[in-house]
């Protein structure tokens, strides 16, 4: 599961300079640590035969800036420098594949609700980080959990917004699923639809269909999301973006989750725990499909891998390589093999 311990990395970089990983920085005061105040990403790159390659990074800042807008944050950096740092951060920590966290927060000056006097500070990470629910989640499926609990409506808070402050539902759902038993939980919207997980979204297929929702049933559409549904019809697969009925995922030929974290996590069984009235040995499981990831979630978590490693030429340009040519990569990440 994903109780690892954070493995760290060499260095991270904090307001234009880089930091070693254990240098801590920030005052106790800042605004971020009371309320949230923060806005983030998470971004992965993948090892490719030209050294890591960032999956959708132009996608990533934009949403970056787009959340920043949200909080009514002055970003000090343009949209380059962001960018750049994101393949900066991944040279110097000589990673060949990584998870990266650019977190744009208000620091320490005030501490009245409103930020007025604090300043917006940056940090971009990176670190080596396997499979987000588990090697195992992504080969034979996870069992989920159907939460009573509503996200929070997409007319209160824009659900395309990544702010800090926004993810105490997730951490203490997925938390109080994770501590039943289960691999991760669904939540409803307040229409008492299908929405999301708490860091994923969700695909149906039915009768191979791919089915899945927007925005507008309280989700973050996701940039993983958006790139099965592409990579789907270009596969020749018809997709049906709509609502979600809670009895759809029950009779649904296959699920998965998708997130950047997640990759393609397979579905295989739902446990129902709406009842409040029941105990949990009597919730309903349901059983998705044939039990185990089927055909269509196969095709495209695998073809998600191939995409992400540069193996599919045609979706090159949803790739940032963190370095200018494949042969400055080499030197850096491989030169003591070579020489051997
Ligand atoms: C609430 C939520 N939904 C969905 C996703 C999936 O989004 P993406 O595919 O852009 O990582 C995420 C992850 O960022 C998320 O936090």
């Amino acid at each position: 599961m994903s109780s690892n311990r954070f493995p760290g990395a060499k260095v991270y970089w904090h307001q234009g300079s880089l930091h070693d990983w254990n240098e801590r920085q920030v005052h106790v005061m800042s605004h971020v640590l009371h309320y949230g105040s923060s806005v983030f990403e998470g971004i992965r790159a993948y090892e490719t035969e030209r050294g890591p390659a960032i999956f959708r990074l132009k996608e990533h800042v934009e949403r970056l800036f787009h959340s920043a807008r949200f909080l009514k944050m002055k970003v000090p950096y343009s949209y380059e420098e962001i960018f750049e740092t994101c393949r900066l951060i991944l040279r110097e920590n000589r990673v060949k594949s990584a998870y990266i966290r650019p977190n744009l927060f208000f620091g320490y000056g005030n501490l009245g609700i409103t930020p007025s006097a604090c300043p917006v500070e940056l940090t971009v990470a990176c670190w080596e980080w396997g499979a987000y629910l588990g090697e195992d989640a992504i080969r034979n499926g996870i069992h989920a959990l159907l939460i009573p609990q509503k996200r929070i409506h997409w007319s209160q808070v824009d659900a395309s917004v990544k702010v800090g402050g926004l993810y105490v539902q997730s951490n203490v759902f997925a938390t109080q699923t994770r501590n039943l038993g289960y691999n991760e939980a669904i939540f409803l919207n307040l229409e008492e639809r299908i929405s999301e997980g708490p860091g994923e979204n969700l695909i149906l297929v039915k009768d191979g269909v791919l089915h899945t929702n927007d925005r507008f049933e309280s989700i973050l559409e996701g940039v993983t999301r958006t790139s099965i549904l592409e990579l789907a019809r270009d596969r020749g697969h018809e997709v049906r973006v709509a609502p979600i009925e809670i009895q759809d995922l029950f009779d649904a030929d296959e699920a998965f989750f998708t997130g950047t974290a997640a990759e393609v996590t397979p579905i295989c069984r739902v446990t129902d725990s709406r009842d409040a009235e029941k105990s949990q040995s009597d919730w309903p499981i349901y059983q998705i499909g044939a039990g185990k990831p089927g055909p269509i979630t196969r095709e495209m978590g695998d073809l998600y891998q191939r995409v992400v490693r540069g193996l599919e030429p045609q979706y090159d340009h949803w790739l940032t390589y963190a370095y200018d040519s494949a042969e400055e990569a080499r030197e850096a990440l491989y030169a003591e093999a070579f020489a051997k």
